[in-house]
């Protein structure tokens, strides 16, 4: 006899026991695969909402989203910059905004050059934070903000609407620097090693990070789900804590920004979009020069580095004093 047939029979015998009437084995049998059928579904639905959502299609960013709540007071068109630094900030940030437009920030001509240094926000949703913005912003007409909100994974928002910005408001900039409002940056060695460099166009330079992988590790701050990036590696990218490139890749940049999946991480979202541009970062001096993490301070060795990261503004301002008094110091020895 069939093995499924005296399953059969023993499920009809139950289901009799049970009180349940069933009138012929093949009824029960019907009954059991239907049973059977339901928890296969089951199974599999649990299974698909359990895992990750797979099926769920990359996001897009939608390019000139937003609307521009300040623009500074700078006239490129009539005064071409060479370097526009644009620097992440936040509403919170005002001693590191006002360490910096007392240091490196506060140059506006070097080696005859001319330099700028903006800021850019987004919005708070408290009214004193965005009164306090709105104030800053007409003392010192150097900050750029639009209407998104200001929260650390909306960087990528914060530095695509400094690309905007150049393409919209200043494409005479020989060079954009994007940077962040915790750093250390030497405007002048960086405006040496750019005139001896010579590249003005499809250039970008930084902290090259060439093998980095997407993090997946739930608790990490910089983890990426396979959902929002498929891929293994990244392209290569250079950290976020200052990179510098020449005018046309801000427009490039902005062009592309909206064929590209969106990655909350902005300095890999910008290597994505160099890696569909075909814009290989690239060393902008033999020895290194940009240092994505701190440095232990010395006048000399400030001299000759573009970018340090985690100085605090009290010890920017220190730090700043000392190279400024420092310009006799002869430093060949080192
Ligand atoms: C980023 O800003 C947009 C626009 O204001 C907002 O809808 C979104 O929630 C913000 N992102 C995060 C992670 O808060
Ligand atoms: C810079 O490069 C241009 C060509 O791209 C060349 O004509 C010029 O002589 C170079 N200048 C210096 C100082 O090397
Ligand atoms: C922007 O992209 C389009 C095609 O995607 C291209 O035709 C156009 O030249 C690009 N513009 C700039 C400024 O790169
Ligand atoms: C700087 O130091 C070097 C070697 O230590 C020395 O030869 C040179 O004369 C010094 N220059 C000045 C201006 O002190």
């Amino acid at each position: 006899m069939p093995v499924a047939a005296l399953s059969t029979r023993n499920e009809a015998e139950k289901s009799r026991e049970l009180g349940v009437a069933i009138s012929n084995p093949y009824m029960a049998f019907m009954k059991m695969r239907l049973v059977y059928a339901s928890i296969l579904i089951l199974g599999v639905l649990c299974l698909y909402f359990s895992m990750e959502p797979f099926e769920e299609p990359p996001r897009f960013l939608k390019k000139g989203q937003g609307k521009f709540l300040q623009l500074p007071d700078i006239d490129c068109k009539q005064k071409p910059p060479f370097l526009v630094l644009l620097v992440t900030s936040s509403h919170k940030q005002l001693a590191a905004r006002m360490a910096i437009r007392k240091t490196w920030g506060r140059e506006t001509e070097v080696r005859g050059r001319r330099v700028k240094t903006l800021f850019l926000l987004g919005a708070s949703d408290k009214t004193y934070e965005m009164n306090a913005i709105a104030q800053e912003g007409k003392q010192h007409r150097d900050i750029i903000q639009k209407d998104f909100k200001d929260v650390y994974f909306n960087l990528t928002l914060k530095t695509m609407m400094g690309m905007e910005w150049v393409h919209h408001f200043c494409p005479q900039a020989a060079f954009v620097m994007k940077t962040d409002s915790d750093m250390f940056v030497n405007v002048g060695y960086l405006t040496d090693l750019l005139l001896k460099k010579n590249k003005t166009s499809r250039f970008f330079t930084g902290y090259i990070k060439s093998n980095e992988l997407p993090i997946r590790q739930k608790s990490s701050k910089w983890f990426v789900s396979k959902s929002e990036y498929p891929q293994d590696k990244y392209p290569p990218f250079c950290s976020g804590t200052g990179y510098i490139f020449s005018r046309d890749v801000a427009s490039k940049v902005y062009n592309v920004s909206d064929s590209v999946p969106f990655l909350k991480l902005e300095d890999v979202f910008v290597g994505l979009c160099l890696a569909k541009l075909k814009i290989r970062p690239e060393e902008l001096h033999t020895k290194q020069t940009f240092f994505p993490d701190s440095l232990r301070f010395s006048v000399c060795l400030f001299q000759k580095i573009v970018t340090c990261h985690h100085v605090m503004p009290q010890d920017l301002l220190i730090y700043w004093q000392l190279l400024e008094n420092s310009q006799e110091q002869n430093c060949s020895s080192v």
